[in-house]
């Protein structure tokens, strides 16, 4: 991985245009890519008023920033024109299975139709020379067997976010083969899969560790679901410094093998039982909890993903132990009851992650 120095020759000034930049990931993105003097471009509906878009007041720090819809084709398109980013990550997108149950029609047109949108917006502004896809880790079928996922093992989604996402995927491969492989954005265009994240500045309700955050600010009583559960735990700045690799390589000329898919998952020895989640956090922070008492026991599969490909080709790995996670994570809340800037407090996180051997 590249120290500050390198990030910060390759990044300084360069054109970097981020869709979704008000969300959670996208809100660390615009912290690193400022930290390392890019000229940061963002295009999101609103933040949420607890956000860390908001709390890190990092819109002071973007060379621009708009506020639209991206199945608005036409602002999008303009966007695009007129600024004339070098680099496009594309993160904008309804991300929870949830929501997708309950507002399928949305979440099948800002995840499919914004996609499209992005894609036919990149078309003929020739300033563009790396675009990044964000799409999830739920994009692979379902296989019986326990094994991990490969970029080229078969593709389904049975909810709607899933299906969703496997459309963008395919949209994506559709455009490559379609109008980019014998233009100048040949290998230049990639879809990168990373599962559920954690990190400092997370506010979802119904996620563990977010909720444990809240039960140490208010002193309320923790209730925890599942404890039995296994699920798969990485820190946020792990794919993110992923897709970063992957759009530094492509807008070098150095991919060169056509598969236009990456993972980016966590190693396996961060799946970790709920409970020995809890019980970590516990150790450094006191925190009261119950465990309901849930008969109806079903374990959800979760994926595994083999990121064999990006470590061979980008030198990436999920650098942080899930112990190491969950200690950044609760740091950074501690933190911001020191009255320390929410994005000194991201940007001294990221120089320890990229210092960390
Ligand atoms: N957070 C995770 O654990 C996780 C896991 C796998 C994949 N992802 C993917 O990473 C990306 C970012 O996820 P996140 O967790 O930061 O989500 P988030 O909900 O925090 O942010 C979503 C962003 O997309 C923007 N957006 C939503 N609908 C839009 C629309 N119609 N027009 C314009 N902008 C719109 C929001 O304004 C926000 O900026 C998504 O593509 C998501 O599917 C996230």
């Amino acid at each position: 991985m590249d120290n500050i120095k390198q990030l910060k020759k390759f990044w300084s000034k360069k054109k970097v245009f981020i869709t979704g930049h008000t969300g959670f990931k996208g809100s660390w993105l615009c912290i690193i890519l400022s930290y390392l003097n890019a000229n940061v471009h963002g295009y999101a509906l609103k933040p949420k008023k607890n956000s860390l878009f908001r709390k890190s007041e990092i819109k002071k720090s973007l060379s621009s920033n708009t506020f639209g819809d991206i199945n608005d084709i036409f602002k999008l398109k303009k966007k695009v024109k007129l600024l004339k980013p070098e680099i496009i990550i594309h993160m904008a997108a309804q991300p929870l299975v949830i929501e997708s149950y309950k507002n399928p029609l949305e979440t099948f047109n800002t995840n499919i139709i914004g996609t499209l949108n992005l894609l036919e917006s990149v078309r003929n502004v020739k300033s563009v020379k790396s675009v990044i896809i964000v799409t999830t880790d739920k994009v692979y079928k379902i296989n019986k067997k326990n094994k991990s996922y490969k970029e080229l093992d078969q593709l389904g989604g049975f909810d709607p976010y899933s299906a969703s996402k496997v459309g963008a995927e395919i949209i994506t491969d559709s455009y490559i083969q379609s109008f980019f492989k014998n233009s100048i954005l040949k290998n230049k265009i990639s879809t990168v899969r990373a599962g559920n994240v954690i990190g400092g500045g997370d506010f979802s309700k119904n996620r563990l560790v977010p909720d444990i955050i809240f039960a140490i600010n208010n002193r309320k009583k923790l209730k925890i679901r599942n404890p039995q559960y296994i699920r798969p735990w990485q820190h946020v700045l792990d794919p993110l410094l992923g897709y970063l690799m992957l759009a530094k390589k492509q807008y070098l000329n150095k991919i060169n093998d056509n598969q236009h898919a990456w993972n980016f998952g966590p190693s396996n020895k961060n799946f970790k039982k709920v409970i020995d989640v809890v019980k970590y956090i516990k150790k450094l922070h006191n925190f009261n909890y119950v465990i309901s008492t849930n008969k109806r026991f079903k374990e959800t599969k979760y994926l595994k993903l083999d990121s064999s490909k990006a470590k061979k080709k980008l030198n990436w790995t999920s650098k942080l132990s899930l112990d190491e996670s969950l200690k950044f994570t609760i740091d950074w809340n501690r933190n911001t009851k020191k009255e320390l800037s929410i994005k000194s407090i991201c940007e001294r996180q990221f120089l320890m992650y990229i210092n960390k051997k």
